[in-house]
């Protein structure tokens, strides 16, 4: 997928109507941002999972809304053509409808993001009518819902018995009729996904769903092998930790044994100011001599 064009909401409705299937990652920075976009990942993911992967945090509750702010801003600088979806942390969206269509106004405007979401439940639905109706692009993220596992006591699956599924499917069809123009499934059976697909008509983006999703996302350092503990749905397609930990090994040892700095890495002095700069100091004490005196 080329991203010679910017990737928008029009272009992730028609991947539902084609069946083309929308590759999505989740990215905290500029750099990476940058990386991605010139694979052609035509969707970024500014997730909370940064609270874990970038903060080290155990939960994704402790991350602060102005944090994902400035990180969704270095993503979509880095990112100009990609679709970006800026994640709203725990409790910025929470208390009153007016709250949280404050803290959507102030990320959509502070970041540039494309599509902000939010973690889905029935309390919701009003902001996401106001918020739908202002314009925003909203996502409902359904199934295994991060932010609420206080009461899901665990990261585990949802949907696996026919009433928690229907719950969920419920829920998304209420989320698109109060006009969310996206669904996102986390850790839920294929046929909770398959279902949810059926019932509505917005783009469903999958996190370890099941195939008929229209999108897929994964936590990028799962996937590139820079988490212990991987969900066992995140495909393993590389091991970046390898090569760091090779360079940052080779470095330390550089520096002890002195083989860096080399020539190499200075800057040059022209001659004529090697002497001046000789003569000087000959000539004058320097500043510590003076207080040492
Ligand atoms: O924060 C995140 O990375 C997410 C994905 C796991 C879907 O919400």
């Amino acid at each position: 997928m080329s991203l010679d064009r910017k990737f928008t909401l029009t272009d992730l409705r028609a991947a539902r109507n084609t069946g083309t299937k929308v590759p999505m990652l989740t990215c905290y920075d500029f750099t990476t941002a940058k990386l991605m976009q010139a694979a052609g990942v035509p969707a970024l993911l500014v997730g909370d999972s940064a609270a874990n992967v970038i903060l080290g945090h155990e939960t994704t509750l402790p991350v602060p809304l102005h944090f994902m702010i400035q990180i969704t801003a270095a993503v979509r600088r880095g990112a100009p053509n990609a679709f970006v979806v800026a994640d709203m942390p725990f409790g910025s969206y929470h208390g009153t409808t007016g709250r949280a269509v404050r803290n959507v106004f102030r990320m959509v405007q502070l970041s540039g993001c494309d599509c902000v979401k939010i973690e889905a439940a029935e309390s919701q639905l009003p902001a996401v009518r106001e918020l739908s109706d202002a314009g925003v692009a909203l996502m409902a993220h359904l199934g295994l819902r991060p932010q609420a596992v206080g009461v899901l006591g665990g990261y585990r699956a949802q949907g696996r018995t026919a009433i928690d599924a229907r719950a969920i499917v419920d829920l998304a069809v209420r989320m698109q009729q109060s006009g969310a123009a996206a669904i996102l499934l986390e850790a839920v059976p294929a046929e909770v996904s398959a279902a949810v697909v059926s019932a509505t008509n917005i783009p469903v983006i999958g996190c370890g769903a099941g195939p008929a999703c229209h999108g897929h996302v994964v936590v990028t350092h799962d996937m590139v092998g820079l988490t212990e503990h991987p969900p066992r749905f995140a495909p393993r397609l590389g091991d970046i930790a390898a090569p760091l930990l090779a360079s940052f090994r080779e470095y330390v040892k550089q520096v002890s044994d002195g083989s860096y700095p080399a020539a190499e890495h200075g800057y040059q002095m022209p001659a004529e100011q090697k002497t001046l700069l000789a003569a000087n100091l000959r000539n004058s004490a320097l500043p510590n001599e003076t207080v040492a005196k």
